[in-house]
């Protein structure tokens, strides 16, 4: 066993209906036996208690749940920063494209690696990722995701229309490589499967049952997929299912609205939707750099909590601009500021919840992951930011623990992760860590 002595914060409770949902102990412990949270709490009570086992000082960051990012595209690592081109014209010119170049095992497997660094090293331990359209790209996802010790849930990227040929497929393809990628990864390790549609507006009827087919053929299938995210593609999907009252209705028609959804953007959603998502559990990822970036929108927290719709948080590289969570966090608080008087003001508490717990519970993991609870699997971020760096200095001054949380969130960036746990084990350590202390 190890004590991790830190300064810990987490949401073990939903901080939008929990006011106490923010713990924390300024001088921590996390006990960590095998892969598991044994116990948490003030150091000096975790010490008396269990006076032999080993310590590790982490004193001077913060040690925070890992981050759990429940929208991020696999194969746009690399066109990250194609900025100035509304959503269409830049799948079409950019996003598209790099997509294409996904048949190719070695340029999917060069980039697979880069994806999977570039999440652990941001202190990212759990993603929703949009593989590819190629199936053998989604292979070398789901071994280089094992090979890291990434916790993934990620599917092969179907659709039979309006993108470029040789990313299409039938729905008897798509169903059939599904059913062998399933067989090979969904509940392997820490891996699972995700059926994902790119949308409607690129699925046809017949495509998203297919879809439907394999949720029903496999227990705990994740589902994931794009709604409400730009005027011209919703328009676009309006005229594709002329009978469809409204974009959710398109999923929902073929069974694909649960518990197990989560749904990217929904930035301008019908009320009929919202009552729907809420109802029967479905996620909401929002993507706030994506949005501003694209110029889709200003995500409508405040009617998604009105309606009781679960929210997550989501990186959505390459339309958003890096891995992140800190990012993220900061562009959902702009964005709600933003919105004024219609916004939902957003509290450090709150940031964390949406990029830790809120996202495990997205993903149906939420007795595994994104909190420090008793038995939760210990995936964590230490946050230590270098010495003579702007966040050292504010962290030396902060009044409090949630003000460094708040700070953190202003100003921290991967320079600042000194290390990140899944499951126990470090997938990632800063080289030439200095201490503040
Ligand atoms: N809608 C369909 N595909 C995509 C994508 O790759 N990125 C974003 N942001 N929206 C999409
Ligand atoms: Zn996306």
């Amino acid at each position: 066993m190890t004590l991790y002595r830190a300064t810990f914060l987490h949401t073990p409770t939903n901080a939008f209906t929990d006011p106490d949902a923010l713990r924390f102990e300024e001088d921590g412990a996390v006990l960590v036996r095998d892969e598991l949270v044994v116990q948490s709490g003030p150091y000096a009570a975790l010490r008396a208690e269990y006076p032999h086992e080993l310590a590790e000082d982490l004193r001077g960051g913060l040690l925070l749940p890992g981050f759990v990012d429940t929208h991020v595209h696999y194969p746009q690592l690399r066109i990250i920063g194609g900025l100035g081109l509304p959503l269409l014209d830049w799948l079409d010119q950019v996003a598209l494209p790099e997509e294409a170049r996904f048949g190719n095992i070695v340029y999917a497997e060069a980039v697979a690696h880069e994806f999977c660094r570039a999440l652990i090293s941001n202190g990212t331990t759990t993603a929703l990722a949009f593989g590819s359209h190629f199936a053998v790209a989604v292979e070398v996802l789901f071994a280089e995701a094992e090979r890291a010790g990434l916790r993934l849930v990620a599917g092969q990227v179907v659709s039979d229309r309006l993108l470029r040929p040789e990313l299409h497929t039938t729905p008897e393809i798509a169903h059939q490589e599904g059913k062998t990628l399933i067989e090979r990864w969904h509940g392997r390790g820490k891996l699972l499967y995700a059926v994902t549609p790119r949308f409607s507006l690129s699925a046809s009827e017949a495509m998203l049952d297919a879809c439907a087919a394999l949720m029903g053929e496999y227990p705990e299938l994740r589902f994931t997929s794009h709604i409400n995210e730009n005027e011209r593609e919703m328009q676009t999907v309006r005229s594709l299912f002329p009978g469809a009252p409204d974009y959710l209705s398109t999923y929902e028609r073929a069974g694909l609205v649960t518990n197990r959804s989560v749904l990217a953007h929904d930035i301008h959603p019908q009320d009929r939707e919202l009552e729907v998502m809420g109802a029967v559990g479905c996620t909401a990822a929002h993507c706030p750099c994506s949005n501003a970036s694209l110029g889709s929108g200003l995500f409508p927290l405040r009617r998604h909590l009105e309606h009781g719709v679960r929210v997550s948080l989501g990186s959505d590289v390459g339309g958003g601009t890096g891995f992140s969570m800190f990012k993220e966090g900061l562009q959902a608080h702009f964005t709600q500021q933003l919105l004024g008087a219609q916004g939902a003001a957003l509290s450090p508490a709150q940031l964390l919840y949406l990029s830790t717990r809120a996202g495990a519970e997205a993903l149906g993991l939420g007795e595994i992951t994104g909190d420090f609870s008793d038995g939760m699997a210990f995936d964590a971020v230490l946050l230590r930011p270098q010495a003579g760096s702007v966040l050292s200095a504010v962290f030396g001054r902060a009044e409090g623990p949630e003000r460094a949380l708040a700070a953190a969130f202003a100003t921290g960036t991967q320079a600042d992760v000194e290390r990140v746990w899944v499951g126990g084990e470090t997938l990632y350590q800063r080289e030439n860590t200095t201490s503040i202390v």
